[in-house]
């Protein structure tokens, strides 16, 4: 050992990557290798990767041939791991063709880093893969200085929608204990954490394997921790929104506005088709229990545009349905054939121009609607964690509130990143809100609140 001093750790993807990208750095720290400011100056580099797309898995193999040739000019980086979801897809296929792989290491084998790196110090090229042996160790995250942070709480997906690499990436679901995410949260916040983010694929299929306990349960029990200030969870699935979760949502007060829910498709056809088991009308109910129950949610959705046969009048019940809820924002994808998913064998593929006519049409609609809503809270005063300056060397800085909006506003004397902040809103675009400050900062006032 001792040949590979720095490392360097690029992600791609949601989420679920960028806390998988900790779990990788934690792995490599333990092991004394260090942070490298760039991938040019590290020995080892990890591509974490993400295969949901084409256009993402292409990006991967141009970042692969870079690597390439500064390994020719410079010697660096002596060895390249790919990890990731990419690297459970098409892992066997990037070892054979691109000798710049050093070796291969799926989501579900993170903790096995160490081995992988084993091997190629003994000149080997490993491959791991699989979800026989996963484990999830909290102990050896490296997680950064942020008062924001994540927590998985379910692994995988036992979705089978017909369009989607992630089932196979990600393997079937595994929920984690409720006492372990507890505990995990409990000495997050200790840590100074204010905002958690649970995170799955199908987050509110979450099933404690001990005790039976749903996401319900475990929003109200996470609920109960003192000075935790926001608590999110991201992926919704339409189908397991249950009427007990409707309830934890609107009576847990630490359970934040905003709230992300993919209906992918209006049309009934489609989303049949897509084997997403609803149907239009029983989304549109979970949204209207939702908001019945608690007026205040910043709606969030993934939308796909120009699935296999979707015709010009499935495509305008997808208008019709962002028109009807308004949401405060909205992910559209163009749809991307995936090697080995049941939709890639459907046939009828929507030409080019007209799913890159539609997805401009759905984003046009959804600008304006963001724009509206924003408008809206102009005057208001929104309570924002801090995250710094918007961008390098300015003084205006940037925080998000509790319904995950960004607000921009000039800094002020001794303001850090990780408070709480009260900012009044005075403009808004489409994509953020700017603002000023306003009275007291936000720590003072909760402290008086709680008091
Ligand atoms: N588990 C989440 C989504 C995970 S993938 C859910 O069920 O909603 C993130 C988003 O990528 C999906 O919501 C979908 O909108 C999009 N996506 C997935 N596969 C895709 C494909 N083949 N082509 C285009 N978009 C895709
Ligand atoms: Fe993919 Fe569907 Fe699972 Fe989401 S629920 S990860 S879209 S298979
Ligand atoms: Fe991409 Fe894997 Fe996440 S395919 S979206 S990184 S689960």
């Amino acid at each position: 050992m001792g040949v590979l001093g720095s490392y360097f750790v690029e992600t791609w993807g949601c989420q679920m990557n960028v806390l998988d990208s900790q779990r990788l750095e934690g792995v490599l720290q333990a092991r004394g290798l260090a942070p490298a400011p760039r991938a040019e100056e590290a020995d080892v580099v990890l591509l974490n990767t993400c295969a949901v797309r084409e256009k993402s898995v292409q990006k991967v193999v141009s970042r692969l041939g870079e690597l390439r040739r500064w390994r020719e000019e410079r010697g660096l980086p002596r060895v390249v791991g790919l990890c990731g979801c990419v690297a459970e897809q098409e892992g066997d296929r990037f070892l054979e063709r691109l000798p710049v792989v050093g070796f291969i290491l799926g989501p579900g084998r993170i903790e096995d880093l160490g081995l992988a790196l084993d091997a190629w110090e003994d000149g080997e090229r490993d491959r791991r893969t699989g979800f026989d042996a996963a484990s999830y160790d909290p102990a050896t995250i490296a997680r950064p200085a942020s008062a924001r942070q994540y927590v998985t709480i379910i692994h995988g997906c036992n979705q089978r929608c017909t369009y989607c690499v992630v089932p196979r990436t990600r393997g079937r679901e595994v929920s984690r204990p409720l006492e372990d995410i507890a505990g995990e949260v409990k000495e997050l916040v200790a840590r100074g954490a204010k905002e958690i983010t649970l995170l799955g694929q199908t987050v509110n299929a979450y099933r404690c394997p001990r005790t039976g306990a749903t996401l319900a349960e475990l929003l109200r029990e996470l609920g109960a921790i003192e000075l935790l200030w926001n608590l999110q969870f991201i992926t919704s699935h339409p189908r397991f929104f249950t009427p007990a979760l409707v309830r934890a949502v609107a009576e847990t007060a630490v359970v934040g506005s905003y709230l992300h829910m993919p209906f992918q498709a209006g049309s009934d056809r489609v989303l049949r088709r897509m084997a997403r088991g609803y149907t239009r009308r029983r989304y549109l109910d979970v949204i209207d229990r939702l908001r019945t129950a608690r007026g205040d949610l910043n709606l969030s959705t993934d939308v796909i545009v120009g699935f296999p046969g979707e015709t010009e009048a499935d495509f305008e019940e997808t208008l019709a349905l962002v028109e009807q809820v308004r949401f405060g924002q909205l992910y559209g994808f163009v749809y991307s054939p995936r090697r080995g998913t049941a939709a890639a064998e459907l046939g009828e593929p929507v030409p080019r121009g007209v799913t890159k006519a539609r997805i401009s049409k759905l984003f046009a609609v959804q600008t304006e609607i963001q724009l509206a809503l924003n408008r809206a809270l102009v005057g208001s005063v929104v309570e924002l964690l801090v995250d710094g300056p918007a961008k390098r060397g300015t003084a205006l800085w940037q925080g998000r509130g509790r319904d995950n909006r960004v607000v921009n506003f000039p800094a002020w004397e001794g303001i850090a990143p990780g408070q709480l902040a009260l900012v009044e809103v005075t403009g808004a675009s489409a994509h953020s809100l700017v603002g000023r400050r306003a009275g007291a900062s936000g720590e003072r006032r909760r402290k008086t609140a709680r008091a």
